[in-house]
């Protein structure tokens, strides 16, 4: 196996390439080193079959789409990842394989609820969930600091003590760690409650990070940022956020909400299929086509995407716009799948 970290900077973006193969996948690339991964990858003779992404990133743009479009790679994310255009979503336990290379999938949130780990045989890959001597914040995002605890404790520290760490970030210059080392002597979580590291995340005052603004929301819809001008955390905080069961209810009444999908075409008519009676206006367009809504302007709309998250940045679009009641469908398509309620396809 060839295993290479490539930035040499605080943001970590790996290689994991088979020999025999020439068969590659980048982890978690960033957008200002595509240049580097191409010329990197046709030095050594390499083929990227993959793109993954550990997870939704609040700190950098994702160069995922951009290498999918470039070589056609497939972009691997967790099922919850909310970017539409992800040509394969895993799950816990799954096995992802690069030529001779199995890398298993575990679903570890906390950080973000589409958080995954990678394991393979003697080490694993821990997004932002486990690092060296940290663990990732839980502040945005969706951010769980329960889950976390319970990501590291019950699934990554259920790998050999031997296993080396390689996490998303490091802002000390350390290159990896071992499940071992970090059982003892990982101060957030050593020794710790789960109620304790609950409240210890919950109180670290961390401010966000530099561009977020810029970044999140983009990632996480797969838009330029000069596209769409996106809301601000405060504002998506604002977006009132209903269950599936709450909207399901909502149907029966006589005058019941509309239904806006903000997903791609494809995604609509895609695997999760799509709410009854629910009309289509992709995230992207919906700045140039909100005219289409102005009889709605002081009815319930709710806001429906794959994981709940473009649809809280279209709620919050909306409500900026004047629209007076736009409520989102928590959990998206995904959850409202889940939960056995009726999609069309
Ligand atoms: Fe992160």
């Amino acid at each position: 196996m060839i295993f290479r970290e490539l930035n040499h900077g605080k943001c970590k973006t790996y290689l994991i390439a088979c020999k025999n193969t020439r068969k590659a996948v980048l982890v978690d690339p960033i957008r200002e080193k595509v240049d580097r991964y191409l010329s990197f990858l046709a030095y050594h003779g390499l083929k990227l079959e993959d793109v993954i992404d550990t997870h939704s990133h609040a700190d950098h743009r994702t160069a995922t789409f951009e290498l999918n479009d470039l070589t056609g790679c497939s972009v691997i994310m967790h099922r919850q990842a909310p970017a539409p255009h992800v040509d394969i979503h895993v799950e816990d336990g799954e096995t992802v394989t690069v030529g001779d290379i199995a890398i298993k999938i575990l679903h570890t949130p906390g950080h973000t609820p589409d958080g995954i780990s990678l394991f393979l045989k003697d080490r694993v890959l821990t997004g932002d969930t486990l690092l060296i001597r940290g663990t990732g914040r839980c502040d945005f995002a969706g951010g769980d600091p329960g889950a976390e605890f319970d990501s590291i404790t019950q699934k990554l520290f259920d790998l050999p003590d031997e296993t080396l760490v390689f996490p998303a970030h490091d802002y000390r210059g350390n290159t990896h760690s071992t499940i071992g080392e970090e059982k003892r002597l990982n101060p957030r979580v050593s020794g710790r409650a789960r109620q304790d590291y609950i409240d210890l995340m919950n109180n670290l005052g961390l401010p966000l990070p530099e561009k977020i603004q810029e970044v999140l929301q983009p990632n996480q819809s797969a838009l330029e940022d000069d596209r769409i001008a996106f809301p601000t955390l405060a504002e998506l905080n604002q977006v009132r956020q209903l269950t599936p069961e709450e909207v399901q209810g909502l149907l029966t009444i006589s005058s019941p909400p509309l239904l806006l999908d903000v997903r791609e075409p494809e995604e609509y008519t895609g695997e999760l299929g799509h709410i009854a009676g629910s009309m289509l206006i992709p995230l992207k367009n919906l700045p140039a086509r909100a005219g289409e809504l102005e009889t709605y302007k002081d009815r319930h709309i709710v806001a429906i995407c794959r994981a709940g998250v473009r649809s809280t940045t279209a709620a919050a679009i909306l409500t900026g716009l004047g629209f007076e009641q736009i409520t989102n469908l928590k959990g998206g398509m995904v959850e409202w799948n889940d939960r056995g309620l009726p999609v069309k396809h």
